[in-house]
């Protein structure tokens, strides 16, 4: 029997501290280790998982799923040297007024009923709208280890306990400074909720000036085993992954390729592909 897809969603009350870096390297270790992933670049405000995987072009995404002006499958492009499948977005006009709770509803309830082990989506800054928490399993609240940082996180950690939705801490960027924030300090602001370190590695500039993903190119850098670590307590969660082919999979690619006009035209990635 078919289970629902795990739903992650990437959160962070200030922008510019790992969301998509993480969003992604975890969609990458879960995708490695054989399960189905989705990832969504939900941040309006900037899409940039295309721009992390050196993506051009444009063709249906996000905006046209959340609006229905395409199904969610049409928009489905699927990264091709892992057999990732994602929804991505596009720059460009101000496309904030589309995201409403109406189309949000519709949204998450047509992905849930795709068949992935995971979906995991990539948020803006901010409180996400409170209209998507029934759909998230778990909520991974991004923050750097400092106290302007950790403070704006813990007011987004009160309000996923408000709604009464799963969630974990992730302090990206630790080990660089004396002055970070301590065991002590992140207890006193979140109190028991979980959570985990990321290192500040130099395999993330590389791998944004490569177009790829640090987990891809450098599974032994601290990084990359922190974002493993992450990926054992998903896969913990849900069990082994399901034998099914996920809906832009390896099978199927040829067919979604017709509607989603995205291609990676970036010679690192086709140099360095697999598949
Ligand atoms: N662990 C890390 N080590 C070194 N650099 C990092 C690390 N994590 C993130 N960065 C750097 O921080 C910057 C922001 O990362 P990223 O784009 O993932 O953040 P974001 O939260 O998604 O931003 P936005 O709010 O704009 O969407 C990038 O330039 C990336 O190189
Ligand atoms: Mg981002």
């Amino acid at each position: 029997m078919d289970k629902k897809p795990y739903l992650i969603f990437v959160a962070s009350q200030k922008g510019g501290v790992g969301k998509t870096t993480i969003a992604l390297n975890l969609s990458i270790a879960l995708t490695y280790q054989d399960y189905s992933v989705l990832l969504i670049d939900s941040d309006v405000a900037t899409f940039s998982v295309k721009e992390h995987l050196g993506i051009q072009g444009s063709g249906k995404g996000y905006i046209d799923a959340i609006t229905g002006k395409a199904t969610v499958a049409d928009c489905i492009f699927s990264y091709q040297p892992v057999g990732l499948d994602l929804i991505l977005g596009d720059t460009g006009d101000d496309t904030s007024g589309d995201v409403t709770p109406d189309s949000l509803n519709k949204f998450y309830s047509q992905v849930l009923k795709l068949s992935y082990d995971f979906i995991i989506v990539d948020g803006q800054p901010g409180l996400f709208n409170s209209t998507i928490a029934k759909y998230l399993n778990d909520v991974i609240i991004v923050t750097t280890p400092d106290n302007p940082s950790a403070i704006s996180s813990a007011k987004l950690s009160s309000y996923c306990e408000k709604l009464k939705v799963s969630h974990r801490l992730l302090i990206n960027r630790t080990g660089y400074s004396k002055f970070e924030l301590t065991r002590e300090g992140v207890e006193r602001l979140f109190g028991d909720v979980a959570y985990a370190t990321m290192p500040e590695d130099k395999i993330i500039p590389e791998s944004l000036a490569k177009h790829r993903p640090a987990y891809m190119l450098d599974r032994g850098s601290g990084f990359a085993t922190a974002i493993e670590a992450l990926s054992r307590v998903y896969m913990l969660r849900v069990g082994e992954p399901e034998t099914h082919t996920p809906v832009g999979g390896k099978k199927r690619r040829g067919f979604f390729g017709r509607f989603a006009r995205w291609a990676i035209n970036d010679t690192t990635n086709q140099d360095q592909g697999q598949g």
